[in-house]
């Protein structure tokens, strides 16, 4: 309850954070005593907010700390559909394995899960998910999308398409996709996508898809076998970014590319997944688990697959692991 109240008193000064308002307001708007107003000023500068109080006028909020609860993204909200359930944790093992309980347990569709840290984040292939707490984005969204099973790649390269577009549209940094999923700034990668499903040969059950953006780390925050390969929108953009936004803005694209392919069907994602990757015309080496396949990226297949020309032959690649 203390909760509850906390997040509606945050909400009414986020929401008139260019004025004072007065502690009476607050109370009437909602609907406790200004005593206990009061106490939950106290709490959130506890947290890390600052909140100017001066005597006749009330309170102004002028600085919100980079926190990613559930109020912070629900007042930035612009989406439906996605987000409009936030389960929120500090510390998670996985947000996967919270995803799926709760998508089992009936979680609609759009229903996010986020983690300020995750002890056993997952990766692709069995690897481990670097997370550490307050710098990053951590979260899974769950979907149910009415298609067959097969066309599960679909979604994760839609996801590429919509995280990478809702990167851009805040950073304006030169965000690539990699095939199929990675997320690439100047050749290093700041963010990852993990789609699980569960379902039988007709019907997709759930998916949820797993996204890990490096948002705010330094450069000397990544353990050294890291160091190469990983990076931050931080790092790459010289300054600080609001996760809450972000995630914001990710749900927006997210949404937005969804509802097209629902109506549309892959093309337009395709078409953008094209514009958006780094490999097509590019001469590429791609390790599947049965050769090394040499030879120029030719396009995204309408099945999600990569088209490869080698010498005369043109081949599809469904798994691999790509280098140029
Ligand atoms: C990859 O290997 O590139 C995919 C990484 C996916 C990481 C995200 S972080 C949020 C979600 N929870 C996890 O445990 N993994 C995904």
């Amino acid at each position: 309850m203390g909760q509850v109240l906390r997040h509606e008193v945050l909400s009414v000064l986020l929401e008139n954070s260019a004025n004072f308002l007065s502690g009476e307001e607050i109370s009437k708007r909602v609907g406790v005593s200004r005593a206990a107003i009061w106490k939950h000023i106290k709490e959130l500068r506890n947290e890390g907010y600052e909140i100017e109080a001066k005597p006749r006028k009330g309170y102004r909020l002028i600085y919100r700390p980079d926190r990613v609860a559930t109020e912070e993204i629900q007042n930035e909200l612009s989406t439906k559909l996605f987000g409009q359930q936030i389960r929120y944790e500090p510390v998670a093992k996985s947000t996967q394995i919270l995803a799926h309980q709760w998508a089992r347990a009936g979680a609609p569709e759009g229903s996010l899960v986020i983690a300020d840290e995750q002890q056993a984040g997952k990766g692709r292939l069995g690897r481990v998910w670097y997370s550490p707490p307050k710098t990053g984005i951590w979260m899974s969204l769950i979907l149910r999308p009415p298609i067959p099973i097969q066309q599960a790649s679909h979604l994760t390269l839609l996801a590429s398409v919509g995280v990478s577009s809702a990167i851009i549209n805040q950073t304006n940094l030169p965000i690539k996709i990699k095939w199929p999923n990675d997320l690439l700034l100047q050749g290093k990668k700041i963010c990852g996508i993990l789609t699980e499903l569960r379902g039988d040969q007709d019907k997709i059950e759930y998916i949820v898809l797993g996204m890990g953006i490096n948002v705010n780390q330094q450069s000397d925050h990544f353990p050294s076998e890291l160091k190469e390969v990983a990076t931050s929108l931080a790092v790459q953009g010289k300054q600080s970014y609001s996760r809450a936004s972000l995630i914001a803005e990710v749900m927006k694209e997210l949404e937005y590319y969804y509802l097209l392919y629902l109506e549309q069907g892959f093309e337009p994602i395709r078409n953008r997944w094209e514009s958006l990757s780094d490999l097509i015309g590019k001469k590429i080496t791609a390790k599947t688990p049965q050769a090394k396949v040499v030879g120029v990226a030719e396009s995204l297949s309408s099945d999600g697959s990569l088209m490869v020309r080698s010498g005369k032959e043109l081949i599809t690649i469904y798994s691999a692991d790509i280098d140029k």
